[in-house]
């Protein structure tokens, strides 16, 4: 019997957990046990998506909160070795590309256990990004490179990594992405609902949360006065992530938004809502005509569903959503942002494609693949 801690700390983290948690049900000679860290800890932001996306309670909570960099990576490492002690388990799988993931990949590899890293291989080669380090770091020290668009393997391979421990499988949030699309039939959401119910199509769907956006006044004060303007062509939700909400504020940029929360009227064309659950956004933006986002999950799902995406990021470490997605990448050239919003409203958009093994498999070849070292 093998056992496994499968990591997970932010948001993004949740749904490439949550599948491959329900392959391992199906699998008899592996133990597995869930850490979260706590990276995210709001209901809006953690909680919720356990709850919808039928993750079981964590076996262990470290609650780390937030904190600079350093603070937050160190308390996630200093809590994590004492389970991994606690726990000896035969291999630490971690997903993503969050604090979480590198912080607890270093404590298991420092402690001789096995490391599976899920979503390896992508590079944004810019290393100002956070998780351009993070990515860097958990491949150079994991035993399984679990890999999700064949860009990956070229990545690992120039970096030096064998070819036995890199494994093209597919993407686990798309496997997720196929459940809950089935669950939204059974069960459609009740603020994605009443949203969709109280503005006319077409409409577009905006995800801002990357540092350099939000962070930096010039530049979130471009985007959103370029949001505002564009939303009257066709309105924009807009859920607000923590991190961006308070740079609105302090920027005093909410003369650009209108807040709506359930019950309310709309009153403006720029819809700020607070975080969504996953089901609640799902059900917007799979019918929008099309998605703004500096998300890194968001240009693969939209890929998958053939949704028109607009990318305010200058580079993208998921560089098959652009070469045969339906993605598009403008950075912070407000331009580029119009031309393809106003293409968009009128429905018109690049022919796409599904990247290869975006099956609804992934996990299943994982859990495939660490079965048989048992
Ligand atoms: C983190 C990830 C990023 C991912 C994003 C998704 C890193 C380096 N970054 O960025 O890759 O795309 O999650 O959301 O790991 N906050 C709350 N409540 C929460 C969580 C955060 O209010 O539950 C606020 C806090 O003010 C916090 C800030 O958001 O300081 C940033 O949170 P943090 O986890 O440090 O980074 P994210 O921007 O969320």
């Amino acid at each position: 019997m093998q056992k496994i801690l499968i990591v997970a700390g932010a948001r993004p983290n949740f749904m490439k957990i949550a599948p491959i948690i329900r392959a391992l049900s199906n699998v008899r000679n592996i133990e597995h046990k869930i850490v979260h860290t706590g990276q995210h800890y709001d209901a809006a932001m953690s909680q919720n998506f356990f709850d919808e996306l039928g993750i079981p309670q964590p076996h262990y909570n470290l609650e780390v909160g937030s904190a600079s960099h350093a603070v937050q990576t160190a308390n996630i490492m200093i809590r994590f070795e004492q389970v991994c002690l606690a726990e000896k388990p035969d291999i630490v799988m971690v997903v993503g590309d969050v604090n979480s993931t590198a912080a607890c990949g270093l404590v298991a590899k420092k402690l001789h256990i096995q490391l599976a890293h899920v979503e390896a291989g992508l590079r944004s080669n810019d290393r100002t990004m956070p998780e351009e380090i993070n990515r860097i770091v958990t491949d150079a020290i994991s035993d399984y490179l679990f890999v999700t668009e064949k860009n990956g393997i070229e990545n690992l391979l120039k970096e030096g990594h064998p070819k036995e421990t890199i494994h093209f499988v597919g993407h686990v949030m798309i496997d997720n992405l196929f459940y809950q699309l089935n669950q939204l039939q059974v069960n459609p959401p009740t603020i994605g609902k009443e949203l969709k119910s109280k503005i006319t199509a077409p409409y577009a769907a905006c995800t801002l949360h990357r540092p350099s956006n939000v962070d930096i006044r010039e530049n979130l004060s471009l985007l959103l006065s370029t949001l505002a303007e564009l939303s009257k062509i066709m309105p924009i939700i807009f859920p607000c992530h923590p991190r961006t909400l308070t740079r609105i504020k302090e920027f005093n940029l909410m003369n650009l938004c209108s807040e709506w929360k359930p019950g309310d009227k709309i009153k403006g064309s720029l819809i700020l809502t607070e975080p969504l659950g996953y089901m609640d956004f799902l059900y917007l933006w799979k019918d929008a005509a099309c998605v703004i986002t500096d998300s890194g999950g968001l240009q693969e799902e939209t890929t998958v569903l053939k949704v028109p995406c607009i990318t305010t990021r200058t580079t993208t470490e998921r560089p098959i959503t652009v070469e045969i997605g339906s993605n598009e990448i403008v950075g912070l050239d407000c331009e580029k942002l119009r031309h393809f919003f106003n293409k968009a409203a009128k429905g018109i958009w690049k022919k796409s494609e599904i990247p290869e093994l975006w099956d609804g498999k992934a996990s299943k070849r994982i859990v495939e693949i660490l079965d048989a070292r048992s």
